[in-house]
């Protein structure tokens, strides 16, 4: 049930990638085809537009149409993912308890551990594959917190079952959808309240902008989103809309290519002879694939591994490599790499360990620039 996705356009049901391409532009004859960039602070009064911290530019209008349309329910876009989740988060009273994955985005773990130091917070850290805890803590919980495919670790939770079991009532269900995106889940048709992405990740996708958005399934939590944005000033750039826009428009395409080239790269790891171990939802060996399968449409195109020889061997693959950057951040048409141990705030994570983000790339030109720098750095 949970693994069809159509979008409904002009009162036709439509596929999410002719969504992408058509949702969200202008109409009229004479118009450019697509939605202008219009650098403006502030407009001529008269008309529902007067103050663009407040009211949405064109693109960043358009975006808000088609990201809302394809997850399910009402979009409201931020400067960044932290501002969507800073919006999502900050909205909790003194006391709030709060259910976070083990492993969870660094940034959003530092946010609530903001809120438990200074507003009496309570927060639980929970890993996403077990499944009854989160049950049993979603009936106290002011907001349920969850992401999967976790970051960086892989792990998925039962996304289906944990959105659909009862909760305290007025609380938060979020899911952070960044690394699977809309095309591949949709927590919001499961039960979610909402969902966040980073859209500087796949709806970007060219690593030159930062942009984040959440959607509601809610008129009314849509807006107190708006409201936090226009109160908290995380409103996003007219520039970085235009191009995110203009990111959605290839997303299918980028993430099909990923995943599938991701999908490659992740068996051929798993038999190379420098790799502890792979951890990608899309093979079978992964622990939670089979589960993954039931509500899944795709797993992405980020692929974690272990070297052997810890920190060291990792360093040398990344400072080896030619055509995969060594860099951070996930969802570009650039392949990236990453030890994720040596980031401030990760070194409770094997120090060997490699995020990688496959990007758009050749596969077999992806394969053969990571063999090489894990075959020839040698400590
Ligand atoms: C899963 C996830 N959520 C949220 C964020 C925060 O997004 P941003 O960097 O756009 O603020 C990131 C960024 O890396 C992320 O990977």
């Amino acid at each position: 049930m949970h693994r069809s996705q159509q979008v409904e356009h002009l009162g036709t049901s439509i596929s999410p990638a002719t969504w992408l391409v058509a949702a969200g532009r202008p109409t009229d004859p004479g118009e450019p085809l697509n939605v202008p960039l219009v650098p403006a602070s502030n407009f001529i009064l008269g008309s529902a537009r007067a103050y663009s911290r407040d009211d949405a530019t064109p693109a960043w209008e358009a975006f808000e149409t088609v990201v809302g349309g394809l997850e399910g329910g009402t979009a409201v876009a931020f400067a960044s993912g932290m501002a969507a989740a800073a919006a999502l988060i900050g909205a909790l009273g003194v006391g709030a308890s709060i259910v976070l994955p083990t492993d969870c985005y660094a940034g959003v773990v530092g946010l609530v551990e903001q809120g438990v130091a200074r507003r009496g917070w309570t927060c639980r850290r929970l890993p996403v594959i077990d499944t009854q805890a989160w049950i049993t803590h979603a009936l106290n919980a002011d907001l349920v917190w969850l992401e999967s495919p976790t970051n960086p670790l892989l792990d998925i939770a039962d996304l289906p079952r944990i959105c659909a079991a009862p909760r305290k009532p007025g609380s938060l269900l979020v899911v952070d959808n960044t690394i699977a995106t809309p095309l591949n889940q949709s927590p919001l048709a499961m039960g979610a309240d909402a969902v966040m992405h980073s859209a500087t990740k796949y709806m970007g996708g060219h690593s030159d902008l930062l942009g984040g958005v959440a959607i509601a399934r809610t008129a009314s939590l849509a807006h107190e989103l708006r409201r936090a944005r226009e109160l908290y000033g995380g409103t996003p750039g007219t520039l970085e809309m235009f191009l995110a826009l203009r990111g959605l428009r290839t997303m299918s395409l980028r993430v099909a290519a990923s995943q599938a080239s991701a999908l490659t790269i992740a068996k051929r790891l798993s038999e190379h002879r420098q790799v502890h171990s792979v951890r990608y939802p899309g093979l079978t060996s992964h622990p939670a694939h089979t589960l993954a399968s039931t509500f899944m449409r795709g797993y992405s195109g980020v692929v974690t591994f272990e070297v052997k020889g810890d920190a060291p061997r990792a360093d040398a693959v990344c400072r080896t490599l030619r055509i995969v950057r060594h860099a951070t951040s996930l969802g570009a048409v650039e392949s990236t790499l990453e030890r994720r141990a040596a980031v401030p705030g990760q070194e409770h994570l094997p120090a060997g360990l490699l995020r990688m983000s496959v990007g758009c790339e050749d596969v077999e030109d992806i394969w053969r620039d990571l063999e090489q720098a894990l075959n020839s750095s040698h400590l």
